[in-house]
């Protein structure tokens, strides 16, 4: 499939990079672009040879949010049937890691795509926020809910109520970011960070990410339950017993998915 508003690459060993390509309007999340990623994401999620997805945009913008210019005049009918961003729902179905690499404004829905991701990596020049206030409007993807679990009450009503934006540092500081790295070496830092996860077992990947999410959700009792039972299944896989058995025979583990 060719896009317009994405650039999709596959990186050697196993990593598949995504550029959000907008860069006139600061990476914006139009409905055309929001129309690429989701299949982008679903077709490298798909890929056998894929092993973790790696979101990034620009130096200067990671995403300046949803299409203001999209959704200015939509009434509450289209928003209700069209849903604009029903799409962006795909992000929380893919089952393989998924890294942020962020540099640059990381606004609104481009913030909350970034939190949707299982991991963030920073350039120093990163900039956080949830400014849909000073549109009238509020964060409709999470920005109320990631933003929250991550940073805590006080400082997510900072943000949704004042527009309170954070640079890297505090972002890190404040647990949304895993790392901070110059500009000109965030994205390739993120890489291999993906491609570590990349060398991983496939399914133990898959599984762990499922787990970790569902600590969101579930209560302690669930999530333990939850957890005990993924743990269990692994022990039907050959990359169970080839990981024990490289272990025990002192090399490195072939995976095979299976
Ligand atoms: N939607 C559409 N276009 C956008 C945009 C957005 N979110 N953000 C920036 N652009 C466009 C600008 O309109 C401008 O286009 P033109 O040259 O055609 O005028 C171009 O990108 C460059 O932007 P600026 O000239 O404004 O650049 P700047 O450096 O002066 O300011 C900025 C950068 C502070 C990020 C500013 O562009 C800005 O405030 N953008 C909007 C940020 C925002 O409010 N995001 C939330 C959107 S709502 C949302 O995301 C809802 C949700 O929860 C899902």
């Amino acid at each position: 499939m060719t896009y317009e508003n994405i650039l999709v690459e596959r990186i050697d060993p196993r990593v598949g990079l995504i550029r959000l390509n907008r860069p006139k309007a600061l990476n914006a999340l139009s409905p055309e672009l929001m129309a690429e990623l989701s299949p982008a994401l679903i077709e490298l999620d798909a890929d056998a040879g894929i092993g973790c997805i790696v979101i990034t945009g620009s130096e200067r913008a990671f995403a300046a949010g949803a299409d203001i210019k999209a959704m200015a005049h939509a009434s509450v009918v289209d928003m209700l049937t069209d849903d604009l961003i029903a799409r962006w729902e795909t992000i929380r179905g893919v089952k393989k890691p998924v890294i942020a690499a962020v540099s640059g404004f990381c606004l609104g829905g481009g913030c909350e795509l970034a939190m949707a991701c299982d991991m963030i990596v920073a350039s120093e020049s990163a900039v956080f926020g949830q400014p849909e206030i000073t549109l009238g409007i509020m964060p409709g993807f999470g920005g109320t809910q990631r933003l929250t679990a991550t940073v805590g009450k006080a400082l997510a009503m900072e943000i949704v109520l004042t527009d309170r934006r954070l640079t890297a540092a505090e972002a890190l500081a404040y647990g949304l970011v895993n790392h901070v790295y110059p500009v000109e070496t965030y994205l390739e830092e993120a890489l291999k960070l993906a491609a570590k996860v990349a060398a991983m077992a496939p399914l133990a990947a898959r599984l762990a990410k499922e787990a970790v999410g569902k600590s969101f959700e579930l209560s302690l009792n669930e999530g333990l339950e939850y957890e005990r039972r993924l743990f269990h299944m692994l022990f039907a896989t050959a990359d169970q017993k080839e990981g024990m058995a490289a272990f025990a025979e002192k090399r490195k583990p072939q995976w095979t998915g299976r």
